[in-house]
């Protein structure tokens, strides 16, 4: 007789998306709803916590709902309930916490906690069978920038993380001095395709010849000298700029980072004869970062692997959340009702 499959529910309200998903046995997608709050911030250029936090509220239980509905599933088939719950904005972690805790309770399932840097990497082995080991691991979301020594999706040992601005955050910061919209990556990506990304030279902090440690405060605070004058006396030049001169600011500032990223994801790779390279999280959507990355592995050597989480699950989304429960579940790793948000990891 066939196994009946381990239908986990996942939810993720650690930043500015609402999720909830069904995934069976940690690789069928049954569903994924994510309501996403990007209007309600956009004006303020930026997250605020508190107006996340009461959009999660008024969003968690439909969107639960409808995962469970789309899913065909109902309390019974579900297996577990698993949540991010560290690291993110506490308010808003709160939110997913306190509705899982509710319905491990209420329907008396297993409660399963999950680290939200954990489950983006996850998002990257979705498809995988045989992780071939050593892999490094680099995630770079609008919170974080982390490298890690990846032996398992449980066993994740962290090698570099960003001391400043994460990845994602320095493209938002970029794309506000450059007037662009937010999110600022996907803005930053779409007119950098017009630019030439050796227009400026920004500079790319490696600090020192070891570190796989990232800060991008510098590059942030270059491309605001560059736009209001070194002496920061002068206005945002950016009115008056014209499309191509922005696009070229964008192109540069982008190729940078990118080098930065890729550099240090090729020390650690060295450092840990890596067979397969890992990448996820919110900036891991951008081609250019994809197609770099791909290009080093092979310059580098070329049978080690690529993998990237797919487009959809870039981004925060409770697919990966659900996934990586699924180990959890089989190892028995369970959480109580006791289980606070945590806004470190
Ligand atoms: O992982 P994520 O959805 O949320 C956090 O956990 O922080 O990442 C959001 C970040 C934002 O900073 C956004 O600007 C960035 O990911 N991002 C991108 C792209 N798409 C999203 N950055 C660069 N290029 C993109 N195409
Ligand atoms: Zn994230």
């Amino acid at each position: 007789m066939e196994k009946a499959p381990i239908n986990i529910l996942g939810i993720e309200t650690s930043c500015d998306e609402t999720a909830a998903a069904v995934v069976a046995d940690g690789k069928t997608v049954k569903s994924s709803v994510i309501a996403s709050q990007t209007k309600l911030h956009e004006k303020y250029g930026g997250v605020v916590p508190e107006i996340a936090s009461r959009a999660h509220i008024e969003n968690i239980y439909p969107v639960i709902a409808e995962a469970m509905a789309q899913a065909d599933v109902t309390e019974k088939s579900v297996h577990a309930i698993a949540v991010a719950n560290q690291p993110g904005l506490t308010v808003a972690l709160m939110v997913g916490v306190t509705a899982a805790k509710t319905l491990s309770f209420a329907w008396g399932k297993p409660l399963i906690a999950i680290n939200h840097l954990h489950a983006h990497l996850q998002s990257a082995m979705l498809a995988e069978e045989g992780l071939q080991l050593p892999a490094v691991a680099l995630i770079v979301s609008g919170g974080h920038t982390c490298l890690y020594d990846c032996e398992s999706p449980l066993e994740l040992k962290l090698l570099g993380r960003c001391l400043d601005d994460a990845a994602g955050e320095a493209f938002d910061k970029v794309a506000a001095i450059l007037k662009l919209p937010y999110p600022g990556g996907p803005a930053i990506e779409e007119i950098a395709k017009d630019g030439n990304p050796g227009a400026v030279d920004f500079p790319r902090s490696m600090l020192g010849p070891d570190s796989l440690d990232f800060s991008f405060s510098g590059i942030k605070t270059a491309v605001l000298y560059h736009c209001r004058g070194q002496d920061m006396k002068g206005q945002n030049r950016v009115d008056s700029m014209s499309k191509q001169k922005i696009a070229d600011i964008a192109a540069s500032f982008q190729a940078a980072m990118i080098d930065v990223l890729v550099r240090k994801t090729q020390r650690a790779a060295q450092k840990v004869a890596a067979k397969t390279i890992l990448l996820g999280g919110g900036v891991a959507a951008n081609t250019v970062l994809r197609s770099a990355l791909q290009q080093m592995c092979k310059s580098s050597v070329p049978t080690r692997k690529l993998l990237v989480a797919p487009k959809e699950y870039c981004t925060d989304n409770a697919v990966m959340v659900a996934s990586l429960a699924c180990h959890k579940y089989k190892a028995g790793l369970f959480a109580d009702l006791t289980l606070e948000p945590k806004a470190t990891g």
